[in-house]
């Protein structure tokens, strides 16, 4: 069930007192599905630690299972899973179900074009409207026959896995699951098999395929794999700065706000938000940096700051896309305008997020316009309490209980229950942060 089949909910939210005390965010939700994906073809048993148990992570756990893999979870922290090898997995007896998980789908396709039998992969309503192009043609150039709704462009996907051949690829945009997809199927083709990025997305792939002994090679943007096996390995996946993000954002923009966020991935492709936020005027400070199985990790702290509008554009999007919405909620906040270019991306994820963020800050008083790879806010318009939609879309809903820290009045979130998504711990840590 995707998160926008689950009993739909409404939250409310005010303009609490202080913003003060410490949250633990949930794992990273890229590295949990690499982590399951990747060990689901290793020879071996490996243990995975403080996974994301998220609506898109389930429905990966889901596919892998369907597939004849074997996961045990122990707790709500541990899981034990047993890879089937590069040639092990069983064909599924039903469609598979990405639910709301784009990851889940396109890397998941990159492993079945490589498996020897046919499968049919779906989603939810929203990931049936994404783009899926950007997988099945480099999957076609390596010689998977793979076919989608909508003359090849849109889920569900139907897809004969055989032999693959190695390819050289340029990617038309910056996009860490399509490059995903196309290394794990370089894995099984003949030949090495080149991926060129437009510009750096986020590397847990690469990080994950070296450490299961894979050979792969990055020059600046060109990533390199050769055929082989993988070795399984165990994952301690750290906490999600895209969820850290949100706590961020509130207590830079709340009065009288102090956080710490502990266990936050820092890895630099993904730390954009906190480049751009520290531009912006914000109080943040990284403590206990450390690296954790080859992933960098702090605890931040942000305390209440004077934020300035600023431009956001060029190579910084890719690492921090999933971020743009909840700092168009710091621009708001802010003195002066800010601008995003360059982030047409925006438009393809969960909801088209230029469109939902102009339209519900909008609702709430902020001064958006909307672009048509971006967006202009007018920071500095005072935030009146609203209902904001969701658009089953869980940054969307998480955006709408920042925005709610700071507005007078009440805050209504339709479809809250979308959070489950990346972060079901979500209005637990609200409410223990909002004094
Ligand atoms: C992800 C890559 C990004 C991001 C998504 C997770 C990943 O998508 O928006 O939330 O885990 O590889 P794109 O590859 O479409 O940019």
């Amino acid at each position: 069930m995707g998160a926008n089949e689950r009993p739909v909910s409404t939250r409310t939210v005010t303009s609490p007192r202080l913003l003060r005390g410490e949250v633990v965010v949930p794992g990273d939700k890229s590295i949990t599905h690499r982590a399951f994906i990747f060990n689901a073809i290793a020879g071996g048993s490996a243990t995975v630690t403080n996974h994301l148990r998220g609506e898109d992570c389930l429905a990966t756990m889901r596919c892998l299972r369907a597939l004849g893999v074997t996961i045990k979870e122990k707790g709500e922290g541990t899981a034990h899973i047993t890879g089937r090898g590069g040639q092990g997995l069983k064909p599924p007896k039903e469609t598979l179900d990405a639910a709301n998980s784009g990851t889940t789908m396109r890397l998941m396709s990159g492993l079945l074009a490589s498996q020897p039998f046919q499968s049919v992969i779906t989603g939810d309503e929203s990931l049936r409207r994404r783009p899926m192009a950007r997988v099945i043609e480099p999957l076609r150039l390596m010689g998977a026959d793979i076919h989608g709704a909508a003359n090849d462009t849109l889920a569900p996907l139907t897809i004969r896995g055989g032999r693959l051949r190695g390819i050289r690829y340029r990617m038309p945009v910056a996009s860490a699951q399509v490059k995903s997809a196309i290394l794990i199927a370089g894995l099984f083709a003949e030949g090495e098999t080149t991926v060129e990025e437009p510009a750096v997305s986020r590397d847990h792939t690469e990080r994950m395929f070296k450490a299961m002994g894979a050979k792969i090679s990055v020059e600046g943007l060109r990533i390199t794999v050769q055929p082989g096996v993988l070795k399984p390995v165990d994952v301690a996946v750290p906490g999600d700065i895209s969820s850290a993000a949100y706590w961020m954002v509130a207590a830079a923009i709340h009065s009288n706000a102090n956080v710490l966020v502990r266990g936050v991935g820092v890895n630099p492709s993904r730390t954009g938000v906190i480049d751009v936020l520290r531009e912006m005027g914000a109080k943040i400070s990284l403590e206990r940096e450390r690296l954790i199985g080859g992933e960098p990790v702090a605890d931040i702290r942000v305390t209440s700051s004077r934020l300035k509008g600023v431009k956001i554009g060029g190579a910084i999007i890719p690492r921090l896309i999933d971020e743009l919405p909840i700092l168009a909620v710091a621009a708001a906040m802010a003195e002066g305008a800010t601008e995003i270019r360059d982030a047409e991306e925006m438009r393809t994820k969960e909801s088209d997020r230029i469109a939902t963020t102009a339209s519900e800050l909008t609702k709430l008083g902020a001064k958006v316009r909307e672009l048509k790879d971006g967006m202009v806010i007018e920071g500095g318009a005072k935030l009146t309490g609203a209902v904001w939609e969701s658009h089953g879309d869980h940054r969307l809903a998480m955006c709408a209980a920042v925005a709610g820290l700071v507005a007078s009045g009440k805050t209504t979130i339709n479809e809250a229950q979308a959070v489950d998504v990346s972060y079901p711990r979500f209005w637990a840590d609200l409410e223990s942060l909002a004094v």
